[in-house]
């Protein structure tokens, strides 16, 4: 695809050369990433960060990389602060807030809403979430996780074996992982949830469809020997008509220390998007994985700030232009240590 001015939306405009081209920029975004050198590319740009849900990787890992590439950030939190809480609409929002911006990332609670905006914005417009829809730049980094997390355990994304866990209905990290596999072929997937919470079924026939080997089960145990990637998710509270309802999910697929020993190979890798739930009830990744090698969960935040890096720039056309634009890191760079 032709990313000059292209809206990010959904993980289905990619095809997998454009995976490559986005794992590749990010590649070079590292040092940049890591306090090694500095770069003003994008000094004067504007980037509109509005979040009409609570975030905290995306929304901010969004403004570090815009400010990595030298650019500024202006923040929208809530509807609270918007004046969609007037009665504006999107399409108003979008044509206003485009003129003050030359990209703008997205969060909200509708699905189908971000892109409703992005038509009627002048500027690009990046998902950070919509709903239970999508969330395709969690995938990308997911996704380039995933791949390096195998590197370095000597295997390949093709043919690799991934369990998703939790919330699989609501959880739209998963339903963008699962397009994005499906650029790829001869995986087995284990799908592990509650039956009331499971994988919408238009995504588990696109993949088995694709030559996926895909299971689809209730148990937890059974479904996490033998895979390559733990992804766990969180009960998605937020979409359920009442906490109590939430509750009944609760701890239902609770991974700690002694079931990894119990059940997992020992180079297994556990995923997660993050947030985790870390109430005591929530029973879901325990903090005594903490010191586990094979917890790639901060790692695979870490790697939100690059692949982000990697769409604005690309989005914004600077590819070429970010190592022009260097300088020397002047304070103590205790990031890329
Ligand atoms: N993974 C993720 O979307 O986290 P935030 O909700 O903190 O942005």
């Amino acid at each position: 695809m032709n990313f000059t001015g292209a809206h990010i939306l959904s993980i289905q405009q990619f095809e997998q050369a454009d995976i490559e081209a986005i794992f590749n920029v990010a590649d070079a975004m590292l040092p940049y990433a890591r306090r090694q050198k500095a770069t003003r590319v994008l000094e004067g740009a504007i980037m509109g960060n509005m979040f009409f849900e609570p975030s905290t990787r995306t929304r901010v890992s969004f403004g570090s990389a815009f400010n990595l590439l030298g650019g500024n950030v202006r923040e929208t939190t809530g509807f609270e602060s918007s004046a969609i809480a007037k009665g504006e609409s999107l399409y108003d929002t979008a044509r206003v807030l485009s003129g003050y911006s030359d990209v703008v990332c997205m969060r909200h609670p509708q699905a189908g809403s971000v892109g409703e905006f992005a038509k009627a914005s002048r500027v690009p417009v990046i998902n950070g979430g919509d709903g239970s829809n999508e969330h395709p730049t969690q995938a990308l980094l997911d996704l380039y996780t995933i791949r390096k997390e195998l590197a370095s355990n000597g295997r390949d994304i093709n043919g690799a074996r991934i369990a998703m866990i939790g919330d699989l209905k609501y959880g739209r990290t998963v339903h963008s992982l699962c397009k994005l596999l499906n650029l790829y072929k001869g995986m087995r997937i284990s799908l592990v949830s509650p039956k009331e919470l499971s994988m919408p079924a238009e995504l588990v026939e696109m993949m088995r469809e694709n030559g996926h080997q895909v299971t689809v089960s209730d148990e937890l145990s059974s479904s996490i020997t033998n895979v390559d990637i733990a992804y766990s998710t969180r009960i998605q509270e937020e979409r359920f008509q009442t906490r109590e309802e939430a509750d009944l999910y609760r701890g239902r697929f609770r991974l700690n220390q002694s079931i990894y020993t119990q059940f997992c190979e020992p180079n297994t890798v556990i995923m997660h998007p993050l947030p985790r739930d870390s109430r005591s009830e929530a029973n879901e990744l325990d903090s005594d994985l903490d010191e586990n090698p094979n917890l790639a969960i901060f790692r695979q935040a870490d790697n939100g700030v690059i692949v982000r890096m990697a769409l604005f720039a690309m989005v914004l056309d600077v590819v070429h232009l970010v190592d022009k634009h260097t300088h020397d890191v002047r304070w103590f760079p205790g990031i890329g240590r």
